[in-house]
């Protein structure tokens, strides 16, 4: 029984080690060439073009938070697929967001503009209990960044698609619940999953629906954002600001007005970053969790997508 590492070769020595102490009758490897029918889990970013040839495979893991790159049909139906939840990620999102909501908050965009211009001048200052919050996505990151958020004072709304309920969250679902978010939020973070429903989402529409000065964090996809009406809604002044860790494409070609903006803080797609250590645990749990007969932590829905 072996679980075959198909990732860089500095996370999979600490998989290897990990494996080594707390899994040790499942062989680890990061060999491709191993015996394929050996193979029962696989861990990958993408689907490898050659599957089909582990007949006996029978989780696959997403090495990211994200599945939108498994091209989930190619994995045969009785094949599991399970993203990532592992504590690392899920903290460095929020340690992201919040330095995100925080420079949005403290208009840092505008004195970093100032400050390229050579301008010594405050700006009027909107206090926490004044600045509404809004996450789209209310799933492991959205309700982990919400709860980091707490402390400050902000009022806090979140938007998923089937009803929450959250402490000290407005939580919305529905189109009807997104609107009325929306028509509030001074600050709106996308952590949204990429889906054929939330392809396209934060559109021209979309930001017409914001307050007249709010900002954008978005840390879900990049195909989820267009690009185009995100530069016109800041040109025009219906937005402030944004803070930008994902595009399409990755990385955005040269000249692209992101690069340059004055009201864009873009990020290359650093906001979180599977840590080996925290994920080897979370994966190690999960294969002791389906051998057991439980479904693992972050089994995905193939019909939704996520
Ligand atoms: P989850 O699957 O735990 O949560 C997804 C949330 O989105 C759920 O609340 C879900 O609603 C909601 N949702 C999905 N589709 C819709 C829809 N059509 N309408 C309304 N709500 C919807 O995902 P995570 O929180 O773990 O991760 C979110 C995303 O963050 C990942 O998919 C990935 O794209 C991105 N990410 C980005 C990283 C970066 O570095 N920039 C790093 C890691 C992740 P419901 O609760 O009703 O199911
Ligand atoms: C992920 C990512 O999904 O890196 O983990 O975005």
């Amino acid at each position: 029984m072996t679980f075959l590492f198909n990732s860089d070769a500095r996370r999979g020595a600490i998989f290897a080690d990990a494996f080594a102490r707390d899994l040790p009758d499942v062989a680890f490897t990061i060999d491709a060439a191993v015996d394929p029918d050996a193979v029962r889990y696989l861990i990958s970013w993408t689907v490898p073009d050659n599957l089909a040839r582990y007949g006996n495979l029978e989780i696959l893991f997403s090495i990211g938070a994200g599945v939108d790159q498994l091209r989930l049909d190619a994995v045969p139906p009785n094949v599991k697929i399970v993203r990532m939840i592992e504590e690392g990620i899920v903290r460095m999102m929020q340690e992201y967001v919040t330095l995100a909501v925080l420079a949005l908050h403290r208009n840092l965009p505008a004195y970093l503009a100032q400050q390229r211009a050579g301008q010594w001048r405050d700006i009027p200052q909107a206090q926490a209990e004044s600045r509404r919050l809004g996450v789209l996505g209310l799933g492991q990151l959205g309700q982990a960044v919400l709860d980091r958020l707490k402390p400050f004072g902000f009022p806090l709304a979140g938007w998923s698609r089937l009803p929450r309920q959250i402490e000290g969250v407005t939580c919305h679902h529905g189109e009807l619940g997104l609107e009325e978010m929306l028509a509030t939020c001074n600050i709106l973070i996308c952590l949204l999953p990429l889906t054929k429903e939330t392809r396209g989402f934060l559109d021209a529409g979309l930001f017409a629906k914001l307050p007249k000065g709010a900002a954008l964090v978005h840390t879900g996809r990049g195909p989820q954002l267009d690009h185009e009406a995100l530069v016109a809604a800041l040109d025009r002044g219906h937005l402030s600001a944004a803070m930008i860790d994902v595009t399409d494409p990755e990385p955005l070609p040269a000249g692209h007005p992101f690069w340059s903006h004055p009201k864009i803080i873009l990020t290359p797609h650093i906001a979180s970053v599977t840590q080996p250590a925290t994920a080897a645990r979370a994966v190690i749990d999960n294969i002791k969790r389906h051998r057991a007969g439980l479904d693992p932590i972050g089994l995905i829905d193939r019909s939704l997508g996520y």
